[in-house]
């Protein structure tokens, strides 16, 4: 007997789901992606990074603002040493966040959709919600990489972790930046944790540094164009830069359970009255 989605997810700390989206649906949503590229603001671009030294990044206000809102974060080698803009606006971001999900039509309608419902029936949520989406553009030979990380460094919720749903809407491959997972890293506490400093609510430390995980422990996870990969919020994970020719784009989103299960308020992300964590399983596509 085929294990479920559930069993994988708990056995290996991820699961693939193949044929999660059509192929026009992905090709929709890299649409609407590259349509989000014709409406930069003219405010001042903010590099998204993962390797920048921690704190430019966590003093950023604009992430810090980012929970209710459709921002957007470039590649750092996508602005000067003046911060400008020196590539083509279509291929200079690294993603958009983190309200896609309540804000924009499209991508709403994918989050809110009964196949995304009946996953989390399978991963048997009984009050699932969305708590941030993003974009993710991986453009050719600019797409920076995406350090290891666990997301429950960022999302701590207890005694339920997060799930990521991770959508590739072209294929994913090792050349492009496919995602690498440590198989049954999500068996091991939470490394370290992204907090809201008590001094500065407005600002965020790290309560430990990074820690070092060996190559060895990492499998590459190639998928086709329209799979979704489900990640447990202790696996640790990472991405590599996409230094090939090809775009590797996702639209990935968090799910916390809300019953029984605590939201840290440490959190860099809050709930907010415009940035309601809704329950996935009442919530319409439409707005
Ligand atoms: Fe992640």
């Amino acid at each position: 007997m085929h294990d479920t989605i559930f069993d994988q997810l708990e056995r290996d700390g991820f699961a693939v789901v193949e044929e999660f989206l059509r192929d026009a649906e992905c090709e929709e949503l890299v649409a609407a992606g590259l349509e989000l590229t014709r409406h930069l603001p003219d405010a001042p671009p903010t590099v998204f990074s993962t390797t920048e030294p921690e704190q430019q990044q966590l003093k950023d206000k604009y992430f810090m603002e980012s929970n209710d809102k459709i921002s957007y974060f470039y590649e750092k080698d996508a602005l000067d040493a003046d911060g400008k803009l020196q590539l083509d606006p279509s291929i200079s971001l690294n993603k958009v966040g983190h309200a896609l999900h309540l804000l924009h039509p499209i991508f709403r309608c994918y989050t809110y959709s009964e196949r995304v419902k009946a996953l989390c029936r399978e991963l048997r949520l009984l009050e699932p919600a969305v708590v941030q989406s993003m974009y993710i553009y991986k453009n050719p030979g600019i797409g920076g990489e995406v350090v290891p990380h666990q997301d429950i460094s960022y999302l701590y919720t207890e005694p339920i972790p997060p799930i990521g749903f991770w959508i590739a809407l072209q294929d994913a491959t090792i050349q492009n930046g496919c995602l690498w997972i440590a198989r049954g890293s999500h068996k091991s506490a939470v490394h370290r944790r992204m907090l809201r400093s008590p001094e500065d609510r407005n600002k965020c430390i790290y309560d430990r540094p990074a820690p070092v995980y060996p190559e060895s422990s990492f499998t590459p996870v190639p998928v086709s164009k329209g799979t979704c990969i489900l990640i447990h919020g202790n696996v640790v994970h990472r991405s590599a830069p996409n230094r090939s020719a090809a775009s590797r784009p996702a639209y990935t989103f968090h799910v916390v359970e809300r019953k029984g299960n605590n939201y840290s308020e440490d959190n860099w992300l809050q709930e907010g009255e415009n940035a309601p964590f809704l329950n996935i399983y009442t919530t319409s596509q439409m707005q």
